[in-house]
Protein backbone atom coordinates (compact mmCIF):
# COMPACT_ATOMS: atom_id res chain seq x y z
CA UNK A 1 0.00 0.00 0.00
CA UNK A 2 1.43 3.61 -0.90
CA UNK A 3 1.97 5.82 1.68
CA UNK A 4 1.97 8.99 -0.68
CA UNK A 5 -0.87 11.22 -0.36
CA UNK A 6 -2.60 12.04 -3.52
CA UNK A 7 -1.67 16.03 -2.68
CA UNK A 8 2.31 16.68 -1.41
CA UNK A 9 2.04 19.63 1.40
CA UNK A 10 4.50 21.76 0.56
CA UNK A 11 7.67 22.09 2.73
CA UNK A 12 9.82 24.86 3.64
CA UNK A 13 12.14 24.44 0.33
CA UNK A 14 9.55 24.77 -1.65
CA UNK A 15 8.86 27.61 -0.57
CA UNK A 16 12.50 28.70 -0.76
CA UNK A 17 12.07 27.55 -4.26
CA UNK A 18 9.70 30.05 -5.31
CA UNK A 19 12.13 33.26 -5.13
CA UNK A 20 12.51 34.81 -8.26
CA UNK A 21 10.04 32.65 -9.23
CA UNK A 22 6.76 33.40 -9.05
CA UNK A 23 5.29 35.99 -6.16
CA UNK A 24 4.50 34.03 -2.71
CA UNK A 25 1.18 34.10 -1.09
CA UNK A 26 0.30 33.97 2.52
CA UNK A 27 -2.31 34.58 5.17
CA UNK A 28 -2.19 34.11 8.93
CA UNK A 29 -5.29 31.27 9.61
CA UNK A 30 -6.51 30.36 13.28
CA UNK A 31 -9.22 27.70 12.62
CA UNK A 32 -9.90 25.00 10.68
CA UNK A 33 -12.70 26.30 8.07
CA UNK A 34 -10.85 29.52 7.19
CA UNK A 35 -7.96 27.30 6.91
CA UNK A 36 -9.57 24.90 3.92
CA UNK A 37 -10.67 27.76 1.93
CA UNK A 38 -7.22 30.10 2.21
CA UNK A 39 -5.57 26.86 1.28
CA UNK A 40 -6.34 27.03 -2.05
CA UNK A 41 -5.35 29.94 -2.74
CA UNK A 42 -2.04 30.40 -0.29
CA UNK A 43 1.18 28.93 -0.69
CA UNK A 44 1.72 28.95 3.23
CA UNK A 45 -0.63 29.87 6.42
CA UNK A 46 0.96 31.20 9.49
CA UNK A 47 -0.76 30.72 12.63
CA UNK A 48 0.62 34.01 13.92
CA UNK A 49 0.35 34.87 17.54
CA UNK A 50 -1.75 38.18 16.35
CA UNK A 51 -4.16 35.60 17.00
CA UNK A 52 -3.77 36.76 20.78
CA UNK A 53 -5.03 40.10 19.78
CA UNK A 54 -7.87 39.02 16.51
CA UNK A 55 -9.38 36.25 18.44
CA UNK A 56 -8.63 36.78 22.33
CA UNK A 57 -8.92 40.70 22.30
CA UNK A 58 -5.10 41.27 23.89
CA UNK A 59 -4.27 44.60 23.58
CA UNK A 60 -0.27 42.64 22.20
CA UNK A 61 0.74 39.37 21.47
CA UNK A 62 2.87 39.00 24.63
CA UNK A 63 0.45 37.27 26.83
CA UNK A 64 -0.27 34.41 24.21
CA UNK A 65 1.35 31.18 25.33
CA UNK A 66 2.61 27.89 23.81
CA UNK A 67 -1.05 26.03 24.24
CA UNK A 68 -2.51 28.63 22.48
CA UNK A 69 -0.61 28.46 19.77
CA UNK A 70 -0.66 24.82 19.63
CA UNK A 71 -4.62 24.62 19.83
CA UNK A 72 -5.08 26.92 17.03
CA UNK A 73 -2.05 25.23 15.09
CA UNK A 74 -3.92 21.80 15.08
CA UNK A 75 -7.36 23.59 13.56
CA UNK A 76 -5.36 25.01 11.12
CA UNK A 77 -3.06 21.97 10.04
CA UNK A 78 -6.79 20.29 9.73
CA UNK A 79 -7.80 22.55 7.51
CA UNK A 80 -5.58 23.16 5.10
CA UNK A 81 -4.19 20.22 3.21
CA UNK A 82 -1.36 21.55 0.48
CA UNK A 83 -0.30 24.73 2.24
CA UNK A 84 2.64 24.72 4.47
CA UNK A 85 1.82 25.45 7.84
CA UNK A 86 3.60 27.54 10.28
CA UNK A 87 3.40 28.59 13.68
CA UNK A 88 4.96 31.39 15.61
CA UNK A 89 6.53 30.89 18.49
CA UNK A 90 4.94 33.06 21.32
CA UNK A 91 6.95 35.42 23.31
CA UNK A 92 8.93 34.03 26.19
CA UNK A 93 9.50 30.58 24.94
CA UNK A 94 12.68 30.80 22.22
CA UNK A 95 14.76 33.92 23.28
CA UNK A 96 16.50 32.12 26.19
CA UNK A 97 18.62 29.70 24.56
CA UNK A 98 18.50 27.81 21.56
CA UNK A 99 18.18 24.61 23.49
CA UNK A 100 14.81 26.18 25.25
CA UNK A 101 13.80 27.18 21.54
CA UNK A 102 14.76 24.02 20.61
CA UNK A 103 12.75 21.95 23.02
CA UNK A 104 9.32 24.43 22.69
CA UNK A 105 9.20 24.59 18.88
CA UNK A 106 9.88 20.55 18.65
CA UNK A 107 7.04 20.34 20.96
CA UNK A 108 4.67 22.70 18.53
CA UNK A 109 5.72 20.43 15.54
CA UNK A 110 4.69 17.11 17.01
CA UNK A 111 1.73 18.07 18.37
CA UNK A 112 0.56 19.89 15.63
CA UNK A 113 1.91 18.60 12.93
CA UNK A 114 2.95 21.59 11.22
CA UNK A 115 5.80 21.98 8.80
CA UNK A 116 8.00 25.26 9.81
CA UNK A 117 8.41 27.58 12.92
CA UNK A 118 8.59 31.55 12.78
CA UNK A 119 11.13 33.52 15.45
CA UNK A 120 10.68 37.22 15.79
CA UNK A 121 14.62 38.49 15.88
CA UNK A 122 17.56 38.95 13.72
CA UNK A 123 20.81 38.86 14.49
CA UNK A 124 20.09 37.91 17.98
CA UNK A 125 18.04 35.03 16.57
CA UNK A 126 20.75 33.67 13.96
CA UNK A 127 22.73 31.13 16.45
CA UNK A 128 19.20 29.67 17.23
CA UNK A 129 18.09 29.36 14.32
CA UNK A 130 21.03 27.63 12.76
CA UNK A 131 20.57 25.65 15.83
CA UNK A 132 17.14 24.61 14.84
CA UNK A 133 17.34 24.13 11.24
CA UNK A 134 19.96 21.83 11.92
CA UNK A 135 17.94 19.12 13.81
CA UNK A 136 14.79 19.44 11.72
CA UNK A 137 12.85 22.45 11.97
CA UNK A 138 12.34 24.68 9.64
CA UNK A 139 12.36 28.52 10.64
CA UNK A 140 11.33 31.20 8.57
CA UNK A 141 12.51 34.64 10.08
CA UNK A 142 11.11 38.31 11.28
CA UNK A 143 12.88 41.31 11.40
CA UNK A 144 11.95 45.10 10.99
CA UNK A 145 8.64 45.80 13.18
CA UNK A 146 8.28 42.90 15.87
CA UNK A 147 5.69 43.23 17.66
CA UNK A 148 6.81 40.89 20.44
CA UNK A 149 9.40 43.39 21.55
CA UNK A 150 6.84 46.42 21.67
CA UNK A 151 7.36 47.20 24.82
CA UNK A 152 10.83 47.46 23.91
CA UNK A 153 10.43 49.34 20.49
CA UNK A 154 7.48 51.58 22.37
CA UNK A 155 4.75 51.23 20.15
CA UNK A 156 4.06 49.27 16.52
CA UNK A 157 6.41 51.31 14.68
CA UNK A 158 7.55 51.09 11.08
CA UNK A 159 11.16 50.56 10.49
CA UNK A 160 13.90 51.50 8.05
CA UNK A 161 12.38 55.12 7.01
CA UNK A 162 15.93 56.98 7.68
CA UNK A 163 18.79 55.79 6.16
CA UNK A 164 20.96 55.03 9.39
CA UNK A 165 18.33 52.23 10.65
CA UNK A 166 19.11 50.12 6.92
CA UNK A 167 22.41 48.91 7.86
CA UNK A 168 21.05 46.99 11.35
CA UNK A 169 18.06 45.71 9.61
CA UNK A 170 20.31 44.33 6.05
CA UNK A 171 22.57 42.60 8.87
CA UNK A 172 19.89 41.14 10.30
CA UNK A 173 18.39 39.37 7.11
CA UNK A 174 21.84 38.33 5.98
CA UNK A 175 22.19 36.69 9.50
CA UNK A 176 19.19 34.99 9.73
CA UNK A 177 19.72 33.68 5.86
CA UNK A 178 23.20 32.22 6.21
CA UNK A 179 21.77 30.56 9.73
CA UNK A 180 19.28 28.58 7.43
CA UNK A 181 15.67 30.27 7.36
CA UNK A 182 13.89 29.01 4.81
CA UNK A 183 11.85 32.70 4.27
CA UNK A 184 12.07 36.02 6.18
CA UNK A 185 9.40 38.21 7.08
CA UNK A 186 9.59 41.72 6.65
CA UNK A 187 7.58 43.76 8.73
CA UNK A 188 6.63 47.60 8.12
CA UNK A 189 9.65 48.42 6.49
CA UNK A 190 10.35 51.03 4.00
CA UNK A 191 10.10 49.81 0.33
CA UNK A 192 13.37 51.17 -0.81
CA UNK A 193 14.88 49.05 2.15
CA UNK A 194 12.47 45.74 1.10
CA UNK A 195 14.04 46.16 -1.97
CA UNK A 196 18.23 46.22 -1.42
CA UNK A 197 17.28 43.29 1.21
CA UNK A 198 15.08 40.99 -0.99
CA UNK A 199 17.53 41.54 -3.84
CA UNK A 200 20.51 40.60 -1.82
CA UNK A 201 19.50 37.31 0.17
CA UNK A 202 18.94 33.95 -1.12
CA UNK A 203 16.17 33.37 0.24
CA UNK A 204 12.33 34.91 0.14
CA UNK A 205 11.26 37.91 1.69
CA UNK A 206 7.61 37.92 2.60
CA UNK A 207 6.07 41.39 3.01
CA UNK A 208 3.60 42.80 5.53
CA UNK A 209 3.42 46.54 5.16
CA UNK A 210 6.82 46.64 3.37
CA UNK A 211 5.76 47.17 -0.52
CA UNK A 212 5.81 44.71 -3.73
CA UNK A 213 9.33 45.11 -3.61
CA UNK A 214 9.38 41.32 -1.14
CA UNK A 215 8.93 37.97 -2.93
CA UNK A 216 5.59 37.57 -1.16
CA UNK A 217 2.72 38.92 0.68
CA UNK A 218 1.18 37.93 3.76
CA UNK A 219 -1.96 39.90 5.60
CA UNK A 220 -3.95 39.47 8.88
CA UNK A 221 -6.87 37.10 7.31
CA UNK A 222 -9.03 39.11 9.81
CA UNK A 223 -7.75 42.46 8.95
CA UNK A 224 -7.70 41.88 4.78
CA UNK A 225 -11.54 40.32 5.27
CA UNK A 226 -12.96 43.12 6.81
CA UNK A 227 -13.87 41.53 10.42
CA UNK A 228 -10.98 43.52 12.51
CA UNK A 229 -12.56 47.12 13.92
CA UNK A 230 -8.85 48.54 13.26
CA UNK A 231 -6.70 48.12 10.99
CA UNK A 232 -2.88 49.33 10.03
CA UNK A 233 -2.23 51.46 7.47
CA UNK A 234 -0.64 48.75 4.97
CA UNK A 235 -4.20 46.49 4.95
CA UNK A 236 -6.18 46.57 2.07
CA UNK A 237 -9.72 45.63 3.00
CA UNK A 238 -10.89 42.96 0.62
CA UNK A 239 -13.86 41.99 2.50
CA UNK A 240 -16.27 43.65 4.52
CA UNK A 241 -17.06 40.74 6.58
CA UNK A 242 -18.20 42.13 9.96
CA UNK A 243 -21.07 44.11 8.03
CA UNK A 244 -22.16 40.60 6.72
CA UNK A 245 -21.99 39.15 9.82
CA UNK A 246 -23.88 41.84 11.57
CA UNK A 247 -26.54 41.85 8.71
CA UNK A 248 -26.97 37.98 9.32
CA UNK A 249 -26.95 38.35 13.05
CA UNK A 250 -29.63 41.20 12.31
CA UNK A 251 -31.90 39.18 10.46
CA UNK A 252 -31.71 35.94 12.30
CA UNK A 253 -32.89 38.35 15.75
CA UNK A 254 -35.64 39.69 13.35
CA UNK A 255 -36.88 35.94 12.49
CA UNK A 256 -36.77 34.67 16.29
CA UNK A 257 -38.42 37.42 17.63
CA UNK A 258 -41.47 37.26 14.93
CA UNK A 259 -41.25 33.34 15.35
CA UNK A 260 -40.89 33.31 11.35
CA UNK A 261 -37.60 31.35 12.27
CA UNK A 262 -37.33 27.94 12.57
CA UNK A 263 -39.98 27.25 9.83
CA UNK A 264 -40.76 23.54 8.88
CA UNK A 265 -38.46 22.95 7.37
CA UNK A 266 -36.01 23.51 9.99
CA UNK A 267 -37.95 21.16 11.70
CA UNK A 268 -37.75 17.30 12.17
CA UNK A 269 -41.14 16.39 11.24
CA UNK A 270 -42.66 13.05 12.95
CA UNK A 271 -41.76 9.33 11.09
CA UNK A 272 -44.94 7.96 11.26
CA UNK A 273 -48.53 10.00 11.59
CA UNK A 274 -48.76 11.77 14.67
CA UNK A 275 -52.16 10.41 16.57
CA UNK A 276 -54.49 13.29 17.09
CA UNK A 277 -54.21 15.54 19.56
CA UNK A 278 -57.06 15.56 22.00
CA UNK A 279 -59.04 18.90 21.90
CA UNK A 280 -57.65 21.50 23.67
CA UNK A 281 -60.88 21.62 25.79
CA UNK A 282 -61.43 17.89 26.27
CA UNK A 283 -61.23 17.13 30.01
CA UNK A 284 -57.94 15.32 31.21
CA UNK A 285 -59.67 11.60 31.67
CA UNK A 286 -56.23 9.65 33.02
CA UNK A 287 -54.21 10.77 36.61
CA UNK A 288 -51.09 12.01 35.82
CA UNK A 289 -48.27 9.17 36.65
CA UNK A 290 -46.82 9.75 39.90
CA UNK A 291 -42.60 10.17 39.18
CA UNK A 292 -40.98 8.01 41.55
CA UNK A 293 -38.49 9.67 43.96
O1 LIG B 1 1.51 37.05 14.10
C1 LIG B 1 1.36 37.39 12.92
O2 LIG B 1 0.25 37.49 12.41
C2 LIG B 1 2.55 37.68 12.14
C3 LIG B 1 2.35 38.28 10.79
C4 LIG B 1 2.00 39.68 10.98
C5 LIG B 1 3.51 38.09 9.91
O3 LIG B 1 3.63 37.48 12.58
Amino acid sequence: MSLHPLTRRLMAPDITAMKRVKPIVALTSYHTHTAAIADKYCDFLLVGDSLGMVMHGFETTVPVTLEMMIVQGRAVVRGAKRALVAIDMPFGTYEESPSVAFRNAARVMKETDCGAVKLEGGRRMGETTRYLVERGIPVMGHIGLTPQSINVLGGFKSQGRTRDEWAAIEEDARVLAEAGAFAIVLEAVSPPLAKRITDEIAVPTIGIGASANCDGQILVMEDMLGLSPRVPKFVKKFGAVAAAIEDAIRDYAADVLDRSFPAVEHTYGMKEEAPEAPPATSPVTKKPKKLST
